[in-house]
């Protein structure tokens, strides 16, 4: 069995903290997303991975390396334009070969990983197994219809009318038959190959297409609130470790991680919240929720519930809350005095004044 991720994409940028960065490498709990794919993936037994990859290659290669930092053996596939999912199945025939394969989605998060599914699906095999989740706005993925006897009989590639409110998940295996569906099928009308397309050829063929609802379940949108709300999932299940400095006026509570070389004094910091590694935290409050990267400088601040990406520094600001920060931002008070604000602000940045 083997896994192939996609982490190519149009390189259409998750606005406005992507601007330098692949969308999979956005980190949530102070870790990229893709890492948590990888992990999932060697968790479930795989070890030999193809990651499709298009523009920002080079940052997802760096990332990730030949993989076995994850436990994993990875060949890099290069996909000259983003021309869909079932594209990336297709140009990664020579590396699947005729292997049963999980087919995972870069910016995909499943809670709990996909152990289960890839063991049932060793010791069941069928034509293809999806997973299938409910979410409160379907417009915005592959929906699937099921019969009265629970299969599935039609899916459909972010429909205006959904059928249903059972989402894919973007987690899929597959036998060896999808390689035929993905050369049957056209272009969809947003000039894709859809592989929601590719597995209704399947359907359509009489083959044995199975599916599993799950909960747990993150995709990422590029919405910041989704981001938090990820963020938060992942800081769910933090577990406590200091390897940091901490002084003696200091006080932690609950479960709080905090990286070596990470040094705190005359804080209060309220988990789940994590520091990385050579983040500064002076006589800040650090509060629960918040994922704080390596490099970060907070002094004389409050934050809680906000991601803080790498390098950046807060400094004398009260009350930050669900707030996602890029790298190597300044964040500081105007002058008392001033009763104009002063910006200098990236391209599509998006700023809330109260
Ligand atoms: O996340 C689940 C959804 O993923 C499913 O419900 C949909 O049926 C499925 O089509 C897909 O929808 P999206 O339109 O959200 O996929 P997106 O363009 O975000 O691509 C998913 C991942 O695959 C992302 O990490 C980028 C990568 N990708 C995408 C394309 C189109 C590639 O590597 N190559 C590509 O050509």
């Amino acid at each position: 069995m083997k896994a192939l991720v996609l982490s190519g994409g149009s390189g259409t940028r998750l606005r406005p903290i992507t601007h330098t960065s692949a969308k999979q490498l956005v980190p949530v709990g102070n870790k990229p997303i893709l890492f948590y794919g990888l992990e999932a993936i060697a968790d479930a037994g795989i070890t030999e991975v193809g990651i499709v990859v298009g523009d920002t290659a080079a940052e997802v290669q760096h990332a990730v390396g030949d993989g076995s930092k994850f436990g994993l053996r990875v060949t890099y596939i290069r996909q000259e334009a983003p021309l869909g999912l079932a594209h990336g199945v297709l140009i990664a025939r020579d590396f699947l070969e005729d292997d049963d394969f999980l087919l995972f989605l870069g910016d995909n998060f499943i809670v709990g990983g996909v152990a289960g599914i890839v063991a049932g699906f060793r010791s069941d095999p069928c034509d293809a197994r999806l997973l299938l989740t409910k979410v409160p706005d379907p417009t915005r993925f592959g929906v699937a219809e099921l019969g009265p006897d629970g299969r599935i009989v039609r899916l459909e590639e972010k429909p205006r009318r959904p059928k249903s409110d059972l989402a894919l998940v973007g987690a899929y295996l597959f036998g060896p038959a999808i390689h035929r569906a993905v050369r049957a099928i056209s272009p969809s009308a947003r000039g894709e190959l859809e592989i929601t397309d590719a597995i209704q050829w399947l359907l359509d063929e009489g083959l044995d297409v199975r599916s599993t609802t799950i909960t747990g379940y993150w995709k990422d949108t590029g919405d910041v609130d989704d981001m938090l709300e990820a963020n938060r999932t992942v800081l769910e299940d933090l577990e406590h470790g200091v390897h940091g400095e901490v002084d003696a006026d200091t006080e932690i509570l609950g479960r709080v991680r905090i990286a070596p070389g990470a040094i705190v004094k005359g804080s209060r910091i309220v988990g789940p919240a994590i520091i990385g590694p050579d983040a500064r935290i002076v006589g800040s409050y650090v509060g629960p929720f918040t994922s704080i990267a390596e490099g970060v400088h907070v002094e004389d601040s409050e934050i809680e519930y906000s991601i803080v990406l790498a390098d950046s520094s807060i400094r004398g600001v009260r009350r930050i809350e669900a707030s996602l920060i890029g790298r190597t931002v300044e964040v500081t008070p105007a002058p008392r005095t001033r009763a104009a604000h002063r910006f200098v602000l990236g391209d599509y940045s998006k700023v809330r004044i109260s």
